[in-house]
Protein backbone atom coordinates (compact mmCIF):
# COMPACT_ATOMS: atom_id res chain seq x y z
CA UNK A 1 0.00 0.00 0.00
CA UNK A 2 1.53 3.77 -0.85
CA UNK A 3 2.26 5.23 2.64
CA UNK A 4 0.44 8.89 2.82
CA UNK A 5 3.08 10.99 5.15
CA UNK A 6 2.31 14.00 7.34
CA UNK A 7 5.09 16.18 8.03
CA UNK A 8 4.38 18.34 11.19
CA UNK A 9 6.84 21.25 11.95
CA UNK A 10 7.61 20.99 7.85
CA UNK A 11 9.05 24.53 7.50
CA UNK A 12 11.79 24.12 10.05
CA UNK A 13 15.44 23.63 9.48
CA UNK A 14 15.54 19.68 9.31
CA UNK A 15 11.82 19.68 8.05
CA UNK A 16 12.19 21.54 5.21
CA UNK A 17 15.08 19.57 4.26
CA UNK A 18 12.88 16.47 5.24
CA UNK A 19 10.08 16.70 3.50
CA UNK A 20 11.64 16.98 0.04
CA UNK A 21 13.73 13.76 0.49
CA UNK A 22 10.29 12.61 1.93
CA UNK A 23 8.76 13.45 -1.70
CA UNK A 24 11.69 12.20 -3.60
CA UNK A 25 11.26 8.72 -2.25
CA UNK A 26 7.02 8.53 -1.53
CA UNK A 27 6.19 10.56 -4.31
CA UNK A 28 5.33 14.55 -4.19
CA UNK A 29 1.86 14.01 -3.72
CA UNK A 30 2.43 11.70 -0.71
CA UNK A 31 3.81 13.82 1.42
CA UNK A 32 1.39 16.67 3.02
CA UNK A 33 3.92 19.23 4.30
CA UNK A 34 2.08 21.26 7.81
CA UNK A 35 3.42 23.89 9.24
CA UNK A 36 2.26 27.23 11.70
CA UNK A 37 3.48 29.53 9.23
CA UNK A 38 2.93 29.77 5.58
CA UNK A 39 5.11 27.90 3.54
CA UNK A 40 6.92 29.24 -0.29
CA UNK A 41 7.90 27.11 -2.71
CA UNK A 42 6.11 23.43 -1.76
CA UNK A 43 6.36 21.03 -4.74
CA UNK A 44 3.53 18.58 -2.92
CA UNK A 45 0.31 19.63 -0.72
CA UNK A 46 0.76 22.09 1.64
CA UNK A 47 -1.64 22.87 4.83
CA UNK A 48 -1.09 25.71 7.78
CA UNK A 49 -1.53 22.97 11.21
CA UNK A 50 -1.19 24.13 14.71
CA UNK A 51 -0.08 20.95 16.15
CA UNK A 52 -1.62 22.31 19.02
CA UNK A 53 -4.64 21.64 17.73
CA UNK A 54 -5.90 17.99 17.73
CA UNK A 55 -8.85 18.10 16.00
CA UNK A 56 -6.95 20.07 13.40
CA UNK A 57 -4.60 17.22 13.08
CA UNK A 58 -7.59 14.44 13.27
CA UNK A 59 -9.56 16.39 10.40
CA UNK A 60 -5.78 16.35 8.08
CA UNK A 61 -5.06 13.40 9.31
CA UNK A 62 -8.52 11.54 7.80
CA UNK A 63 -8.71 14.47 5.18
CA UNK A 64 -5.10 12.45 3.16
CA UNK A 65 -5.93 8.80 4.65
CA UNK A 66 -2.39 9.57 6.48
CA UNK A 67 -0.76 6.53 7.17
CA UNK A 68 2.30 8.21 8.85
CA UNK A 69 3.25 11.34 10.73
CA UNK A 70 6.76 12.36 10.98
CA UNK A 71 6.67 15.38 14.37
CA UNK A 72 9.42 17.53 13.98
CA UNK A 73 7.32 20.56 15.25
CA UNK A 74 9.21 21.76 18.42
CA UNK A 75 10.45 24.38 20.80
CA UNK A 76 14.00 23.90 20.48
CA UNK A 77 16.89 24.53 23.58
CA UNK A 78 17.92 28.04 23.39
CA UNK A 79 14.64 29.58 22.68
CA UNK A 80 12.76 27.24 25.61
CA UNK A 81 15.03 28.42 28.41
CA UNK A 82 13.74 31.89 27.72
CA UNK A 83 9.73 30.67 28.17
CA UNK A 84 10.41 27.08 29.93
CA UNK A 85 6.43 26.58 30.34
CA UNK A 86 5.40 27.62 27.20
CA UNK A 87 8.32 25.30 25.38
CA UNK A 88 6.96 22.15 27.71
CA UNK A 89 3.62 23.07 26.98
CA UNK A 90 4.34 22.86 22.97
CA UNK A 91 6.76 20.08 22.64
CA UNK A 92 4.72 18.00 25.05
CA UNK A 93 0.68 18.77 23.88
CA UNK A 94 2.27 18.53 20.19
CA UNK A 95 3.56 15.28 21.01
CA UNK A 96 0.41 13.79 22.77
CA UNK A 97 -1.63 14.99 19.78
CA UNK A 98 0.63 12.98 17.78
CA UNK A 99 0.20 9.77 19.35
CA UNK A 100 -3.29 9.45 20.09
CA UNK A 101 -4.31 10.49 16.70
CA UNK A 102 -1.78 7.54 15.48
CA UNK A 103 -3.48 5.40 17.92
CA UNK A 104 -6.74 6.21 17.75
CA UNK A 105 -6.66 6.43 13.41
CA UNK A 106 -4.27 3.30 13.16
CA UNK A 107 -1.16 5.10 11.91
CA UNK A 108 1.78 2.64 10.57
CA UNK A 109 4.49 4.79 11.67
CA UNK A 110 5.53 7.64 13.84
CA UNK A 111 8.47 9.46 13.57
CA UNK A 112 9.42 11.45 16.60
CA UNK A 113 13.53 13.13 16.69
CA UNK A 114 14.79 13.22 20.08
CA UNK A 115 17.87 15.05 20.87
CA UNK A 116 21.74 14.89 22.92
CA UNK A 117 19.92 17.53 25.38
CA UNK A 118 18.19 14.42 26.64
CA UNK A 119 22.05 14.11 28.39
CA UNK A 120 22.86 16.37 31.91
CA UNK A 121 26.00 16.76 33.87
CA UNK A 122 25.70 13.14 35.08
CA UNK A 123 26.04 11.25 32.27
CA UNK A 124 29.12 10.47 30.74
CA UNK A 125 30.42 13.21 29.18
CA UNK A 126 32.34 11.29 25.99
CA UNK A 127 31.01 8.27 23.94
CA UNK A 128 27.94 8.57 26.31
CA UNK A 129 26.52 5.12 26.30
CA UNK A 130 22.70 4.36 24.58
CA UNK A 131 21.24 3.68 28.18
CA UNK A 132 22.91 6.68 30.64
CA UNK A 133 21.33 8.26 33.30
CA UNK A 134 19.11 11.33 31.96
CA UNK A 135 19.14 14.32 33.71
CA UNK A 136 18.70 17.29 31.56
CA UNK A 137 19.22 20.79 32.18
CA UNK A 138 17.04 22.42 29.67
CA UNK A 139 13.35 22.15 29.53
CA UNK A 140 13.77 21.12 26.52
CA UNK A 141 15.98 18.15 27.51
CA UNK A 142 13.03 17.18 30.19
CA UNK A 143 10.56 17.66 27.08
CA UNK A 144 12.47 14.94 25.30
CA UNK A 145 13.41 12.87 27.86
CA UNK A 146 9.61 12.74 28.57
CA UNK A 147 8.53 11.88 24.49
CA UNK A 148 11.28 9.49 24.16
CA UNK A 149 9.55 7.16 27.36
CA UNK A 150 5.81 8.59 25.97
CA UNK A 151 6.97 6.94 22.45
CA UNK A 152 8.16 3.65 24.01
CA UNK A 153 4.73 3.21 26.25
CA UNK A 154 2.97 3.57 23.15
CA UNK A 155 4.63 1.08 21.43
CA UNK A 156 4.33 -1.53 24.36
CA UNK A 157 0.79 -0.56 25.43
CA UNK A 158 -0.40 -0.09 22.04
CA UNK A 159 1.78 -1.55 19.35
CA UNK A 160 2.29 1.96 18.26
CA UNK A 161 5.26 1.87 15.73
CA UNK A 162 6.98 5.15 16.98
CA UNK A 163 11.16 5.86 16.55
CA UNK A 164 13.13 8.13 17.37
CA UNK A 165 16.98 9.48 16.61
CA UNK A 166 18.35 11.40 19.07
CA UNK A 167 19.73 13.72 16.97
CA UNK A 168 23.36 16.14 17.44
CA UNK A 169 23.26 19.47 16.30
CA UNK A 170 21.87 19.68 12.86
CA UNK A 171 24.10 21.73 10.11
CA UNK A 172 22.83 22.16 6.63
CA UNK A 173 22.78 24.98 4.08
CA UNK A 174 19.31 24.64 3.33
CA UNK A 175 17.98 26.09 6.04
CA UNK A 176 18.25 28.08 8.91
CA UNK A 177 18.34 26.84 12.76
CA UNK A 178 15.39 27.65 15.05
CA UNK A 179 16.47 28.39 18.34
CA UNK A 180 19.37 26.15 19.85
CA UNK A 181 22.58 25.82 21.25
CA UNK A 182 24.30 24.01 18.60
CA UNK A 183 22.91 27.06 15.87
CA UNK A 184 26.76 28.45 15.90
CA UNK A 185 27.75 25.84 13.45
CA UNK A 186 25.32 27.15 10.81
CA UNK A 187 25.51 30.78 11.33
CA UNK A 188 29.44 30.57 10.77
CA UNK A 189 29.17 29.64 7.84
CA UNK A 190 27.09 31.88 6.13
CA UNK A 191 29.56 34.95 7.77
CA UNK A 192 32.55 33.14 6.31
CA UNK A 193 31.12 33.10 2.86
CA UNK A 194 30.22 36.79 3.34
CA UNK A 195 33.59 37.71 4.30
CA UNK A 196 32.36 38.90 7.42
CA UNK A 197 33.89 38.12 11.13
CA UNK A 198 31.52 36.12 13.68
CA UNK A 199 30.88 36.02 17.04
CA UNK A 200 30.39 32.92 18.91
CA UNK A 201 28.50 32.54 21.79
CA UNK A 202 30.01 29.58 22.92
CA UNK A 203 33.63 29.54 23.99
CA UNK A 204 36.20 28.05 21.54
CA UNK A 205 37.13 24.82 23.48
CA UNK A 206 33.50 23.84 23.84
CA UNK A 207 33.29 20.54 21.73
CA UNK A 208 29.95 19.24 21.08
CA UNK A 209 28.30 16.03 18.77
CA UNK A 210 27.48 17.40 15.51
CA UNK A 211 26.12 15.66 12.21
CA UNK A 212 25.93 16.93 8.35
CA UNK A 213 22.32 17.42 7.08
CA UNK A 214 22.74 14.50 4.15
CA UNK A 215 23.55 12.20 7.32
CA UNK A 216 20.96 13.23 9.25
CA UNK A 217 18.41 12.77 6.21
CA UNK A 218 19.82 9.41 5.07
CA UNK A 219 19.55 8.46 8.90
CA UNK A 220 15.89 9.21 9.43
CA UNK A 221 15.11 7.33 6.44
CA UNK A 222 17.03 4.56 6.91
CA UNK A 223 15.52 3.76 10.88
CA UNK A 224 11.87 4.24 8.94
CA UNK A 225 12.90 1.91 6.57
CA UNK A 226 14.18 -0.47 8.81
CA UNK A 227 12.32 -3.73 9.61
CA UNK A 228 10.27 -3.31 12.77
CA UNK A 229 12.13 -6.53 14.30
CA UNK A 230 15.65 -5.06 14.36
CA UNK A 231 14.49 -2.07 15.87
CA UNK A 232 15.85 -2.88 19.97
CA UNK A 233 15.53 0.73 20.92
CA UNK A 234 11.94 2.32 21.51
CA UNK A 235 12.67 5.42 23.21
CA UNK A 236 14.98 6.91 21.05
CA UNK A 237 18.45 5.70 19.62
CA UNK A 238 21.89 7.55 19.92
CA UNK A 239 23.29 8.70 16.26
CA UNK A 240 26.41 10.08 16.16
CA UNK A 241 28.14 11.92 13.00
CA UNK A 242 31.20 14.14 14.41
CA UNK A 243 32.53 16.42 16.99
CA UNK A 244 34.40 19.63 16.97
CA UNK A 245 34.29 22.77 18.68
CA UNK A 246 34.17 26.12 17.69
CA UNK A 247 38.11 26.78 17.38
CA UNK A 248 38.10 23.66 15.17
CA UNK A 249 35.10 24.54 12.94
CA UNK A 250 36.81 28.00 12.53
CA UNK A 251 40.36 26.23 11.59
CA UNK A 252 38.68 24.33 9.37
CA UNK A 253 36.89 27.06 7.24
CA UNK A 254 39.98 29.09 7.45
CA UNK A 255 41.65 25.87 5.30
CA UNK A 256 39.23 27.47 2.74
CA UNK A 257 39.01 31.11 3.65
CA UNK A 258 42.33 32.33 5.14
CA UNK A 259 41.21 35.59 6.04
CA UNK A 260 37.81 34.36 8.81
CA UNK A 261 37.99 35.82 11.82
CA UNK A 262 36.07 34.38 14.98
CA UNK A 263 35.81 36.33 18.44
CA UNK A 264 34.21 34.61 21.41
CA UNK A 265 32.00 35.86 23.30
CA UNK A 266 30.08 33.31 25.49
CA UNK A 267 26.11 33.65 26.65
CA UNK A 268 23.49 31.80 28.44
CA UNK A 269 23.60 29.34 25.79
CA UNK A 270 27.15 27.98 27.04
CA UNK A 271 25.73 26.68 29.94
CA UNK A 272 23.87 24.36 27.79
CA UNK A 273 26.74 23.07 25.77
CA UNK A 274 28.71 22.47 28.89
CA UNK A 275 25.95 20.15 29.82
CA UNK A 276 26.02 18.36 27.13
CA UNK A 277 27.81 15.49 26.07
CA UNK A 278 31.15 15.91 23.54
CA UNK A 279 30.38 12.69 21.91
CA UNK A 280 28.07 9.86 21.59
CA UNK A 281 28.48 6.20 21.48
CA UNK A 282 25.94 5.13 18.72
CA UNK A 283 26.85 1.35 18.42
CA UNK A 284 22.87 0.41 18.82
CA UNK A 285 22.08 2.46 16.23
CA UNK A 286 25.22 0.88 13.88
CA UNK A 287 24.46 -2.68 14.83
CA UNK A 288 20.40 -2.65 14.44
CA UNK A 289 20.01 -0.81 11.26
CA UNK A 290 23.15 -0.50 9.62
CA UNK A 291 24.04 3.65 10.94
CA UNK A 292 27.26 5.19 9.20
CA UNK A 293 27.84 8.77 8.75
CA UNK A 294 29.08 9.75 5.70
CA UNK A 295 30.71 13.21 6.38
CA UNK A 296 33.46 14.35 8.64
CA UNK A 297 34.60 18.09 9.54
CA UNK A 298 36.94 18.87 6.56
CA UNK A 299 34.34 16.97 4.20
CA UNK A 300 31.25 19.02 5.46
CA UNK A 301 33.42 22.39 5.40
CA UNK A 302 33.66 21.99 1.51
CA UNK A 303 30.67 21.20 0.95
CA UNK A 304 28.86 23.85 2.91
CA UNK A 305 30.91 26.59 1.37
CA UNK A 306 30.45 25.47 -2.26
CA UNK A 307 26.59 25.24 -1.50
CA UNK A 308 26.77 28.54 0.47
CA UNK A 309 28.80 30.46 -2.19
CA UNK A 310 26.15 29.36 -4.57
CA UNK A 311 23.21 30.95 -2.66
CA UNK A 312 25.29 34.08 -1.89
CA UNK A 313 26.51 34.17 -5.29
CA UNK A 314 29.85 34.77 -4.26
P1 LIG B 1 12.97 24.30 13.90
O1 LIG B 1 12.79 25.15 15.10
O2 LIG B 1 13.89 24.77 12.84
O3 LIG B 1 11.57 24.03 13.21
C1 LIG B 1 10.41 23.73 13.92
C2 LIG B 1 9.23 23.99 13.01
O4 LIG B 1 8.07 23.68 13.77
C3 LIG B 1 9.12 25.44 12.56
O5 LIG B 1 8.90 25.50 11.17
C4 LIG B 1 7.93 25.96 13.33
O6 LIG B 1 7.17 26.93 12.60
C5 LIG B 1 7.13 24.71 13.55
N1 LIG B 1 6.26 24.77 14.72
C6 LIG B 1 6.52 25.30 15.94
N2 LIG B 1 5.44 25.18 16.73
C7 LIG B 1 4.49 24.57 16.00
C8 LIG B 1 3.17 24.16 16.27
N3 LIG B 1 2.58 24.40 17.44
N4 LIG B 1 2.48 23.55 15.29
C9 LIG B 1 3.04 23.33 14.08
N5 LIG B 1 4.29 23.69 13.77
C10 LIG B 1 5.00 24.31 14.72
O7 LIG B 1 13.40 22.86 14.41
P2 LIG B 1 14.34 21.79 13.68
O8 LIG B 1 15.74 22.19 13.98
O9 LIG B 1 13.92 21.60 12.29
O10 LIG B 1 14.05 20.50 14.56
C11 LIG B 1 13.08 19.54 14.18
C12 LIG B 1 13.01 18.50 15.27
O11 LIG B 1 14.31 17.91 15.43
C13 LIG B 1 12.65 19.05 16.65
O12 LIG B 1 11.85 18.11 17.32
C14 LIG B 1 13.96 19.19 17.34
O13 LIG B 1 13.84 19.07 18.73
C15 LIG B 1 14.73 18.02 16.76
N6 LIG B 1 16.17 18.22 16.84
C16 LIG B 1 16.78 19.20 16.07
C17 LIG B 1 18.15 19.36 16.15
C18 LIG B 1 18.86 20.40 15.33
O14 LIG B 1 20.09 20.56 15.48
N7 LIG B 1 18.17 21.11 14.43
C19 LIG B 1 18.91 18.55 17.01
C20 LIG B 1 18.25 17.62 17.81
C21 LIG B 1 16.89 17.44 17.68
N1 LIG C 1 20.46 21.48 18.03
C1 LIG C 1 19.55 21.34 19.12
C2 LIG C 1 19.65 22.47 20.07
O1 LIG C 1 20.73 23.03 20.14
C3 LIG C 1 19.85 20.05 19.86
O2 LIG C 1 18.67 19.41 20.09
O3 LIG C 1 18.70 22.76 20.75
Amino acid sequence: MQDKILVVGAGGQIGAVLTDALREAHGTDNVIATDLRPLENQSGPFEILDALDGNALTELVKKYRATQIYHLAAILSATGEKNPMWAWDVNMRSLFNVLEVSREQQLSKVYFPSSIAVFGLQAAPAMTPQYSVLIPETVYGISKVAGENWANYYYRRYGLDVRSLRYPGIIGYQSMPGGGTTDYAVDIYHYAVQDKPYECFLRADTPLPMLYMPDAIRATLQLMEAPANSLSVRTSYNLAGMTFNPGEITASIQKEVPDFKVTYKPDFRQAIADSWPASIDDSAARKDWGWKPEFDLDAMTRDMLLHLREQYSV
